[in-house]
């Protein structure tokens, strides 16, 4: 019987399945098509609503390039990436967070987002990343260690932001090299230091049909001020996470739905004079403190 009732379609498209050898993969595509046969049911989609669809996602995808990238955004908006971030770092930090005897729990994950540049160069602790860029001057600082506080040296802190009006150096055009990024090492103290630029708020790109999503949702396209670090060391689990500024605007209602309350930090701004490095400035500046930990790897 070719034949299949509304009733037993699904059954019938998982049962096509029984030669699969990728266990994992059978795992994955059966709860997908599971799942999408309940949607169509749940809504009873109709036929040009699922052809809207369709041209939705043709549309995603003529909207890549290399470097703008319209499925991450619509995981982003959809709040996956996030969902998948924060299952993997529980899954990978689960001995950690399951140790007694911890002092302190590792720094929370959240989405790498699009503007990741592998290969900053590695700049001494105490520079500059954010000079000739617009935006108010913000000295950073902290110290790095385990989840027993033991200081973590030789720990490399990879950061990256827009400038002080949300802007990326990807988004700069061509002749902008790397801007605002480096690696920076802490010393045997597990500290870290360096200067930046206090981040804006910025828009996702929403010039594209995740943008066009956004709006019939009703929803803006803008995440808070934040500045991006991708800690790492030999041994421990590595963590991809943000800073986000404690007095920007949209922390409500990040557009990729990446805020945690624990990585939320005050800018504390300072008259012009000197910094806590020695440095003397010229002009107001602002400086936010934190200390990241990372989970022993399992
Ligand atoms: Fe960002």
């Amino acid at each position: 019987m070719s034949q299949h009732q509304t009733a037993d379609i699904t059954q019938a498209v998982l049962d096509r399945l029984a030669d699969s050898t990728d266990p994992r993969f059978k795992e994955i595509i059966s709860a997908v098509i599971r799942h999408a046969h309940a949607v169509v049911r749940e809504v009873d989609l109709r036929p040009e609503e699922w052809m809207g669809a369709i041209q939705f996602l043709t549309r995603a995808g003529q909207t890549c390039d290399e470097k703008r990238q319209e499925f991450i955004l619509l995981s982003d908006t959809l709040g996956i990436s996030m969902l998948v971030v924060a299952l993997d770092q529980a899954r990978r930090s689960a001995a950690a967070l399951a140790d007694k005897t911890a002092k302190v729990r590792p720094t929370e994950a959240t989405v790498q987002g699009p503007f990741y540049w592998q290969g900053a160069p590695e700049l001494p602790l105490g520079a500059d990343i954010g000079k000739d860029m617009p935006g108010e001057p913000a000295y950073y600082s902290g110290r790095i260690t385990d989840t027993h506080g033991k200081p973590l040296a030789r720990c490399c802190l990879d950061v990256w932001s827009g400038n002080g009006e949300g802007v990326y150096d990807m988004q700069m055009g061509e002749e902008a090299g790397m801007q605002l990024r480096a690696r920076f090492y802490t010393d045997d103290a597990g500290r870290y230091h360096f200067w930046s630029i206090k981040p804006s708020y910025y828009p996702v790109p929403d010039d594209g049909p995740v943008g066009d999503m956004l709006r019939k949702m009703g929803r803006h396209p803008n995440r808070p001020g934040h500045i991006h670090m991708m800690v790492y060391r030999d041994g421990y689990v590595p963590v991809t996470t943000h800073l986000f500024a404690s007095d920007s605007k949209y922390l409500d209602s990040d557009a990729v739905f990446g805020v945690r309350d624990s990585l939320i930090v005050p800018y504390k701004r300072h008259e012009r004079g000197a910094a806590p490095d020695g440095r003397v400035m010229d002009k107001p500046f602002h400086s936010a403190q934190y200390d990241f930990v990372l989970a022993p790897a399992a």
